[in-house]
């Protein structure tokens, strides 16, 4: 790890960030999967937010595997009968953990979505670690017509107000027209408090510098129109 220590190439070059600035590692409840993840929390979190923060750059959500993907993941790859064969969309990808899980439970193709330059990058390195092929769109789809997804999947993105409720109208539309609508989520404040069918629960081992504690619990939600 060189976090507090970025130079100009590494900003430049998100994928050579990535991989600087990183451990490969396999989330607890997911072991089946390998990740480019921060395995020191605190200081690469911190010095983006600080030294970053001036370049306009978003904190690295992308280097963790949050509690809500982590369950969304596990669900995945224990019902692989959700995705298998089926066009999925993994919307804010971060680490690509889900996408890759739908691929590794027989998705025929996972579209991985991403805002930020660097969790693109993520994303790819993380596709190329476990042998399979996530086609990433760099870009904001909230509000997008369906162009043909099947399944939607969306780990921890209830965390942030206005965009989660953005995002919840989207995701409402989508299962209305008929998509299957994955929510993983570790109880954020932006859950939406209605209109969503319980389909498994999970504990998951987090960091306590991220999450205040050791343990969440997460729970994997279908989204009702
Ligand atoms: C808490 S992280 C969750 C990442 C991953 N799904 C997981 O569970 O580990 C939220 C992610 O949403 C992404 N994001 C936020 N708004 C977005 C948007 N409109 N389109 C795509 N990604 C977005 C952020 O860049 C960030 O990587």
């Amino acid at each position: 790890m060189t976090a507090g220590a970025f130079t100009v190439a590494d900003l430049c070059d998100p994928g050579r960030f990535v991989r600087a600035n990183t451990a490969v590692e396999r989330p607890p409840l997911v072991p089946e999967i390998a990740l480019h993840l921060a395995s020191e929390v605190v200081p690469l979190w911190q010095s983006t937010e600080t030294e970053l923060a001036e370049s306009g750059l978003p904190p690295p959500f992308w280097a963790f595997a949050w509690a809500g993907g982590q369950a969304l993941a596990r669900y995945l790859l224990d019902h692989p009968g959700q995705v298998a064969g089926r066009r999925v969309l993994d919307f804010a990808a971060g680490s690509g953990l889900q996408g890759i899980a739908a691929l590794k439970a027989g998705a025929c193709r996972v579209e991985a979505a991403e805002i930020d330059p660097f969790a693109a990058a993520a994303l790819g390195l993380n596709a190329a670690l476990n042998s399979v092929a996530l086609t990433v769109v760099e870009d904001d789809l909230i509000g997008r017509s369906n162009p043909g997804w099947e399944v939607v999947l969306a780990g921890d993105v209830c965390y942030e107000q206005p965009t989660a409720g953005r995002i919840e109208d989207w995701l409402r539309r989508l299962a209305a027209g008929g998509a299957l609508v994955l929510l993983g989520d570790p109880g954020r404040s932006y859950l939406p408090g209605r209109g969503l069918e319980r389909l498994a629960a999970y504990s998951v081992k987090t960091s306590r510098e991220l999450e205040d504690t050791d343990l969440r619990n997460a729970v994997v939600w279908r989204v009702l129109p």
